[in-house]
């Protein structure tokens, strides 16, 4: 049976059609955010997932997985790792770049966040193509 507390944070989440685009049907977490419960549901769903599976690092996608990423890797102490568009982070980087519907986009990571054996969760608030997810596992694999 689905867990009951998945039809409360799927209502709670508010979709604007034709945001940011004609013909794009927009999942809106700010509105979830603004309903606490709903939004502890949501990121203790994923804590309950993950606890005790040595899970070393939450990577969030910029920029909504750094607002569910963050809370996961607490809870689960585990570090936090920030995969940013090009040009935001100070370190050395490796990039990945990846196709959109219309055009290019890129996601960074800084060297050494990571080490090779770690096991690492990638969170987002949604996964449309799946071409972001693609590059943020591309870039932890790298
Ligand atoms: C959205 C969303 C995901 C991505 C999913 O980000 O937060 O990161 O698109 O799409 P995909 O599965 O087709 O790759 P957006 O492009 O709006 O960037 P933003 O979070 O910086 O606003």
């Amino acid at each position: 049976a689905a867990d009951p507390r998945l039809q409360a944070i799927s209502d709670a989440i508010r979709v604007v059609p034709h945001f940011p685009k004609p013909g794009i049907m927009f999942n809106d977490i700010t509105a979830l955010l603004l309903r606490p419960a709903a939004f502890k549901d949501a990121v203790d769903m994923f804590v309950e997932r993950y606890r005790g599976m040595r899970i070393a690092a939450v990577a969030g996608i910029e920029a909504r997985g750094f607002i569910f990423g963050p809370a996961i890797a607490l809870a689960i102490g585990a570090k936090f790792i920030p995969l940013r568009k090009p040009k935001k982070l100070p370190g050395e980087v490796i990039s990945e770049t990846y196709i959109l519907e219309y055009g290019t986009d890129c996601l960074e990571m800084h060297v050494g966040a990571t080490e090779p054996g770690e096991r690492v969760v990638v969170v987002d608030d949604l996964v449309a193509t799946g071409g972001t997810l693609c590059a943020a596992i591309k870039l932890l694999g790298e």
